[in-house]
């Protein structure tokens, strides 16, 4: 079982509980955060990073910033909380996820204003523990999703040697697995129910430049839940895919347009269209929390731009000349025409995406059908 992410521990004056990310692989710590200002900062530096992780760090950070309002009165308590909402907003440009959060509670406190102050505060702790709880239920589901289309796809053989196995073998990019969500991850949830029914998944992780969430996170999280993972650098996924090696490629995506269009980490792009030119399938596992109805197609999305440092000396060793200009932008878009299916946790979706995500977000649509 994946370990959690982030946890609400105490009552209303405990803390939220998260893995320090920017310390993986080596050490293994826990910080108890208890005030906005230091969930910005763990939400800004990736101590919590991915974006259904972000939401909830952003809704816990909130309930934070309120917890001890003495406004008396609905209209100051709620001016405090929009305040709090802007700031947190932010910490990080991509993820709609944490927009989506923000709202959520925003929109709860004002569907509310009648209850006394502290009823809303109680209730935002609520909501955001809720969404822990429905993170978790979600990502089962993207799971189940994704397994009914990997499965029977084990025909690559993931190492020298085993060509013809029955594994399955895919290619991940980033972290979009249990680090990047509460506990199970978007992405490799399929891979862990694959794990926990005894079905036999092989993971080729991207290291993933600059900051090496491949190799940190993905390669350390997937190792300690006892499944098969082998790192590779960016440059190689090309080598692997035209070997053969890789049956699927699986990501995650911090914002989906609605015209399918999806960002995700810097080097996606690339993947999906080597994955088009190998005849490899590129699936985006995509929570609805992540779906951005309101930006027409992917140009629209903003992306993060990070310090130059990053790239010049990662991990505190300097890798390029002093002074060199840098573009670091966190992440890319990957125009739809080059994803196979967007995995919701209502069902796999085929494109055209306009037409298929219009109808995933129409009110009681259902379970929409996988192929
Ligand atoms: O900068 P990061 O580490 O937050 O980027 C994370 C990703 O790009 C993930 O793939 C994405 O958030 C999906 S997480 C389920």
């Amino acid at each position: 079982m994946p370990v959690k992410t982030i946890e609400w521990v105490g009552g209303p004056d405990g803390a939220a509980r998260l893995i320090d990310q920017t310390l993986l692989p080596t050490e293994l710590k826990h910080l108890d955060v208890t005030d906005v200002e230091t969930m910005w900062e763990a939400i800004r530096m990736l101590r919590i990073r991915g974006a259904p992780a972000i939401g909830i760090a952003a809704a816990f950070g909130l309930y934070m910033a309120v917890r001890d309002s003495r406004a008396g009165d609905y209209a100051t308590f709620k001016a405090e909380l929009d305040r709090a909402a802007q700031y947190l907003a932010g910490s990080r440009p991509t993820a709609v996820n944490l927009f989506w959060a923000l709202k959520r509670i925003q929109d709860l406190v004002a569907a509310h204003a009648r209850e006394p102050v502290p009823a809303l505060k109680q209730r935002i702790l609520d909501e955001a523990m809720r969404m822990i709880d429905e993170d978790n239920a979600v990502c089962r589901a993207i799971g189940e999703y994704g397994l009914e289309l990997l499965v029977g796809q084990g025909q690559a053989g993931g190492l020298p040697g085993q060509a013809g196995s029955l594994t399955c073998t895919i290619l991940t990019h980033c972290n979009a697995g249990g680090l990047a969500t509460a506990q199970w991850g978007t992405a490799l949830a399929p891979v862990y129910l694959a794990a926990e029914r005894g079905i036999p998944v092989h993971v080729y992780a991207d290291e993933t430049r600059p900051l090496l969430q491949g190799a940190r996170i993905t390669a350390w999280e997937l190792q300690q839940a006892g499944v098969p993972v082998t790192l590779i650098t960016d440059n190689m996924a090309a080598t692997v895919m035209a070997q053969g090696r890789i049956d699927a490629v699986i990501v995650g995506t911090d914002r989906v347009a609605a015209n399918g269009d999806v960002a995700n980490k810097i080097g996606t792009l690339g993947v999906a269209i080597l994955a088009k030119e190998f005849g490899v399938p590129f699936y985006v596992a995509a929570p609805t929390s992540s779906i951005d109805m309101s930006l027409a197609s992917g140009d629209l999305i903003p992306i993060e731009e990070r310090k130059p440092e990053e790239v010049t000396e990662g991990f505190g060793r300097r890798t390029a000349p002093p002074g060199v200009p840098v573009y670091n932008p966190a992440f890319d878009v990957t125009p739809n025409r080059y994803v196979t299916a967007l995995i919701t946790e209502k069902g796999a979706l085929r494109p055209p995406y306009t037409d298929a995500l219009r109808t995933l977000l129409t009110p009681d649509t259902g379970r929409i059908q996988s192929e």
